[in-house]
């Protein structure tokens, strides 16, 4: 396995391939690796027959006051975890390199309008303008032919799907369903900050996620009482401060006020444990 750190030379790597005629795949990253990365790893080697995962924790896609400077850094770590899968290559880039005049002085930007304005992007302005430029950016210097994405972040995947179309990158993205622990929590980087009784309490994410399905089940149509049921059951975990519950189109991410049999709908949550901020969602086709 290679850990390349440089944009020319994982160009340079990524072209010589391509011209041997393998087909690369791109799981990006920002490190701090668990069992839902790595999960996507699995996911592109079915897909690919080179696999580039990039570990780069993007300054763009943090707000003021969020977590950037103290976010998990263990990159010998991850590079070991990579290794043992049988990862090719490891794209490992300095904030210099991704940046070069530094991420304040980006002057190009990609944006995808309208998908940010609810759900998570209504609380982290500017956050999935952060990403897509990013990963924008890691798709011309890794030239994947498959990029791989976790449903985990909903409406990360919906945005850069929407990226791919608009800008028609020819690379075949992969959704891969949440890992998650067994009592149900939602792998995450940032689990890592929770006290152990904030961890035991966490669980009510998942269960919101699952009571809000229930609801669609059993025929409830009115986004108010399915809304109600998820912040019930948040309700029972004292140390949580919710920041959303919503339940939007799964392509337009718009609100809605009564969901349709047969649409796709995108159900999420968004919740602080002290300064930990955790999120959990499902798609989900109205019966
Ligand atoms: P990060 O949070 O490190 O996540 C990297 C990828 O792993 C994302 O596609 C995310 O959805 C997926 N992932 C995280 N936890 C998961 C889980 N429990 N189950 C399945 N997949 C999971 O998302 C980012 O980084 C960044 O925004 C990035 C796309 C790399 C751009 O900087």
């Amino acid at each position: 396995m290679e850990v390349i750190q440089t944009v020319a030379a994982m160009q340079a790597h990524a072209e010589a391939r391509r011209r041997e005629g393998r087909r690369l795949a791109l799981v990006p990253t920002m490190g701090a690796l668990h069992e839902g990365h790595l999960t996507l790893v699995s996911a592109a080697r079915c897909h690919a027959d080179h696999v580039t995962v990039s570990i780069f924790v993007n300054p763009t896609q943090f707000g003021p006051g969020e977590d950037y400077a103290r976010y998990p850094r263990q990159l010998a770590r991850d590079v070991a975890a990579l290794e043992a899968l049988g990862v090719d290559v490891v794209f490992a880039p300095s904030v210099a390199e991704m940046y070069p005049e530094g991420p304040e002085a980006n002057l190009t930007w990609v944006y995808v309008e309208r998908l940010d304005a609810h759900l998570c992007g209504r609380y982290r302005p500017g956050h999935f303008r952060g990403v897509t430029t990013v990963v924008a950016k890691l798709f011309n210097i890794c030239k994947p032919h498959v990029a791989v994405f976790g449903l985990k972040d909903a409406q990360q995947f919906q945005i850069i799907r929407r990226m791919v179309r608009d800008l028609h990158y020819d690379i075949e993205l992969i959704g891969v369903p949440t890992v998650r622990a067994a009592d149900g929590l939602a792998l995450s980087s940032r689990n890592a900050y929770l006290t152990p009784e904030e961890r035991t309490q966490a669980v009510v994410l998942s269960q919101a996620i699952e009571a809000a399905q229930q609801a669609i089940r059993q025929g409830e149509q009115r986004v108010e009482a399915i809304v109600e049921a998820m912040r019930q059951t948040l309700a029972r975990a004292p140390l949580a401060r919710v920041q959303y519950a919503e339940v939007v189109d799964a392509e337009t991410l718009q609100p809605v006020d009564r969901i349709m049999p047969g649409q796709q709908v995108l159900i999420g949550v968004a919740v602080f444990f002290g300064q930990t901020r955790l999120i959990d969602s499902a798609f989900v086709e109205v019966p």
